[in-house]
C-alpha cells in the first residue's frame, strides 16, 4: 500500500491544504519511494585557538553520518550534550558548510550550492529552535512575524498574506483575534513557541529540523507543543528531523530514531525496535538511564546511570569511541573502529548498529538486572 502524499507546495497559494495522507501510525508509514533528504558521510570538524589565534586542536564534531529520511516521516536524533546533533542540524541546513560528505535534498546535492539556491531550498527546509524568542523579532508583530517568509518568497499580496498568517495561527491553536497584534514579549513560552512553527510552516516545507524544541517548555507545553507537531504532519505532509537528549521525549513522534554518541551514529532504526530492543550497548544504556515503573508490580524501577564521562571529541578513542565506557569492550574495539552494519531482517526501515559485538535483542548489559520489558518500551 502506497501512501497518497499532496506534493502541492506551491508557495503562492493562499490556502494550506490538508494532505490526503492516511493517519500516521509510529515507525508504520508505508515508505515512498524515493529519499526527502539523503546525508552521507558527513564530516565537521572546528580549529581551537590558543594565544595569538594558534591552532591548538581539532574538535572532531562530526566524524562519518548517514542516513535517509523518507517524506512525511519523522527521525528522532539523541544523544548527550556535545555528541554533534545541532551540528549535523547546521551542516544540514548549511549554516556552516561541512569538511567532507554529501548532503541531498530532494534530489539535489546542497553543499557548494550558491546563496541564491540555499536561499530557495530553505523555504522547503525550516528550522524551529530551542529559545522560540531568540527567532522572533521583539519589535515585531506576530502577524508580521509570520508574514515575513511570504514576502521574500511569495507573490501573494497583502491581503493574501494576512489570510494566510490568520489561517497558520489557526492551525497551530492561537486565536487570530488576539495574537495577531501581539508582540513576541507578550507571548508566553508555549505561545512563541507555536508563533515560530506558524513561521515555519508558512511557506509549506518538506522539512523541519527541530533542534530541542520542546526542552525549554514546561512538562504539559511540552506535550501539547508535541501533538502540535503530530497534528502538522499528519496535515501538511511534513517530515521531522527532531532532536533531543534523551529517548523518552521523541518517542512519541518518531517513526525511526538515530542514537549519535561523540559525532557519530552508534544505532539507527525503527522506533518501535531501538525501545524494545536496542542493539547497541550505548543506546541500551541511555534506556537504562530513563526511570520506569513495572505496570505489573506497580514497582518503580530506578534509572541506572551511564557511568563516566563522555571522552573529548578534542581526542576520541582509537577504534570505537564508546569503548571507554562500555562494559562489553573487548581488545577489538580499541584497535577498529566498528562502521554501521544492518542488524534487521531487511525487510522495513533499516536498523544499523555499529558495535562489533551488537546486543541480540532483550539482550541487556551486565550487572544491570533485567528491566521490565512492557514498562521500559512505555517509558
Ligand atoms: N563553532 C564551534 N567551534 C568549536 N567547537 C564547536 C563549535 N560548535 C560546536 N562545537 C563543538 O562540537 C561538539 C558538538 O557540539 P554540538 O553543539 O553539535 O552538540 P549537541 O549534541 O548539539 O549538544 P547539546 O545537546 O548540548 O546541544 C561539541 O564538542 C562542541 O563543543
Ligand atoms: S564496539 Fe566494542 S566498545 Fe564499542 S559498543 Fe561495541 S562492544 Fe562496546
Ligand atoms: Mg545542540
Amino acid at each position: 500500500m502506497t501512501k497518497t502524499v499532496s506534493h502541492t507546495r506551491s508557495p503562492g497559494m493562499g490556502q494550506i491544504q490538508p494532505s490526503p495522507g492516511e493517519a500516521h501510525g509510529q515507525g508504520k508509514a508505508p515508505r515512498e519511494a524515493e529519499p526527502l533528504l539523503v546525508v552521507t558521510d558527513l564530516v565537521q570538524e572546528y580549529a581551537t585557538r590558543g594565544a595569538g589565534g594558534v591552532k591548538t586542536g581539532t574538535v572532531h564534531a562530526l566524524s562519518g553520518v548517514s542516513f535517509e529520511l523518507f517524506p512525511g516521516e519523522t527521525l528522532g536524533i539523541v544523544g548527550e550534550t556535545g555528541s554533534g546533533k545541532s551540528t549535523l542540524a547546521r551542516a544540514i541546513i548549511q549554516v556552516e558548510q561541512p569538511v567532507s560528505g554529501s548532503v541531498e535534498f530532494q534530489g539535489k546535492q546542497m553543499i557548494g550550492m550558491s546563496k541564491k539556491q540555499l536561499r530557495a531550498t530553505h523555504a522547503e527546509m525550516q528550522m524551529v529552535y530551542q529559545d522560540p524568542f531568540g527567532s522572533l523579532n521583539p519589535r515585531w508583530k506576530v502577524a508580521d512575524v509570520i508574514a515575513e517568509p511570504m514576502l521574500g518568497h511569495t507573490t501573494m499580496s497583502q491581503r493574501e498574506r494576512q489570510e494566510r498568517v490568520e489561517q497558520l495561527l489557526e492551525l497551530v491553536g492561537l486565536d487570530p483575534a488576539i495574537y495577531c497584534q501581539r508582540r513576541p514579549i507578550e507571548l508566553s513560552g508555549g505561545q512563541a513557541q507555536r508563533v515560530a512553527i506558524a513561521r515555519a510552516v508558512a511557506l509549506k516545507p518538506a522539512l523541519i529540523i527541530c533542534d530541542e524544541a520542546i526542552s525549554s517548555l514546561d512538562v504539559l507545553i511540552q506535550a501539547q507543543v508535541l501533538n502540535l507537531f503530530e497534528e502538522l504532519r499528519q496535515e501538511l505532509d511534513l517530515a521531522y528531523l527532531f532532536i533531543a537528549h534523551d529517548l523518552a521525549t521523541v518517542k512519541q513522534i518518531s517513526d525511526s530514531v538515530a542514537v549519535m554518541h561523540l559525532g557519530q551514529l552508534a544505532e539507527i532504526g525503527p522506533a518501535e525496535e531501538i525501545y524494545a530492543a536496542p542493539r547497541h550497548p550505548y543506546t541500551r544504556a541511555l534506556l537504562d538511564s530513563i526511570p520506569i515503573l513495572d505496570i505489573e508490580t506497580g514497582e518503580a524501577k530506578r534509572p541506572v546511570p551511564l557511568k563516566g564521562d563522555p571522552p573529548s571529541p578534542l581526542d576520541p578513542p582509537s577504534g570505537c569511541r564508546f569503548r571507554t565506557r562500555c562494559p562489553l569492550a573487548q581488545d577489538i574495539c580499541a584497535e577498529v573502529e566498528p562502521r554501521p552494519a544492518e542488524v534487521g531482517d531487511g525487510t522495513g526501515r533499516p536498523h544499523k548498529v555499529a558495535c562489533h559485538f551488537p546486543l541480540e535483542p532483550g539482550q541487556m548489559l551486565p550487572d544491570r538486572g533485567a528491566r521490565p520489558q512492557a514498562a521500559a518500551a512505555a517509558a
